[in-house]
Order: C-alpha cells, then sequence, then structure tokens
C-alpha cells in the first residue's frame, strides 16, 4: 500500500476546515496512519520546500507556512498519491477543478488549503522530514481488501 503526506496549511486551520478537508479523504477510503498538529520551524520549512528554493514565491512560501500551525498528516492506500493529488486539485485554486479542495475553499494560490506530496519519492522524503517512524501507526481495518 502506498502512503502519502498531506498537510493542512495555515490558512486551512485558521479558517476551520481541518475536520471537512480529514473527512474527505476518509470517506474516500485513505487510511489515517498518522496525524498531529504542528507550528513548522522555519529551517523545516525550507527543506519541505527545497525544490523552490531561488524561486521568486519561496521566501513568502516559507514565511506563510511558519505563520500558523498546519495539521500534518500520513494517509495510506491504493495509489494514494495520485488519488490524495486528483481531490487537492491544481495548485492555483482558480484553475483546480471543480469540486477539488482548492477549488471549493481557495482563492489565491499562496493561500492553497493544502498540500499533498507529487510522487511517491516526495512523499516518503517529506514523511521523514514531519514524523518519527514510531508516530506511524500499522494496523487493518476489517473491510481492507473487501470495500474501499
Ligand atoms: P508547487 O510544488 O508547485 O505546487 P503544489 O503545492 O501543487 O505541489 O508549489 C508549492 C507551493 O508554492 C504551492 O502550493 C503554492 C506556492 N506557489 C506560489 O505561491 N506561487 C507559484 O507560482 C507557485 C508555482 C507555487
Ligand atoms: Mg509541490
Amino acid at each position: 500500500m502506498e502512503r502519502t503526506y498531506l498537510m493542512v496549511k495555515p490558512d486551512g486551520v485558521q479558517r476551520g476546515l481541518v475536520g471537512e478537508i480529514i473527512s474527505r479523504f476518509e470517506k474516500k477510503g485513505l487510511k489515517i496512519v498518522g496525524l498531529k498538529m504542528l507550528r513548522i520551524p522555519r529551517e523545516m520549512a525550507e527543506t519541505h520546500y527545497g525544490e523552490h528554493k531561488g524561486k521568486p514565491f519561496f521566501g513568502p512560501l516559507v514565511d506563510y507556512i511558519t505563520s500558523s500551525p498546519v495539521v500534518a498528516m500520513v494517509l495510506e492506500g491504493k495509489d494514494a498519491v495520485s488519488v490524495a493529488r486528483e481531490m487537492m486539485g491544481a495548485t492555483n485554486p482558480l484553475k483546480a477543478a471543480p469540486g477539488t479542495i482548492r477549488a471549493t475553499y481557495g482563492m489565491d494560490i499562496g493561500r492553497n488549503i493544502i498540500h499533498g506530496s507529487d510522487s511517491p519519492e516526495s512523499a516518503r522524503r517529506e514523511i521523514g522530514i514531519f514524523f518519527r517512524p514510531e508516530e506511524l501507526t500499522d494496523y487493518s481495518r476489517a473491510v481492507e481488501g473487501w470495500i474501499y
């Protein structure tokens, strides 16, 4: 089973969308295997967004993601990375497909509610940044392999 790293960004937390967002993934059939709230230290944010270092939005992005707590989670399921990305929608909420999280709740590319890993490799890297191995759980759900 594939794992992905997702994070309700500061604007999502401030607007009271945490439950709504987690609920969408739960209802879809993705399993929560790690979950916590944290205020991201600056250095951790710069590592997480390392691929964007040098781009004009990097500074504002790090300022924003460290400005207030986030809710970090690891979700597990069949093709979890791409399923979650589809559910999030495009980076720019104004371009995101109708019904996706970013399209439904967002207006601004710099305040787009949620982060999700873009590949299984990114997921492994990002899970390693935000969670210690012992913070992730390994459990079966009764219906696993039968329904999602
Ligand atoms: P990126 O990894 O390209 O998008 P995604 O979150 O969909 O994987 O960019 C990371 C974040 O940087 C993005 O969620 C919002 C912010 N960002 C901007 O503020 N301006 C931009 O032009 C881009 C491309 C991203
Ligand atoms: Mg990205």
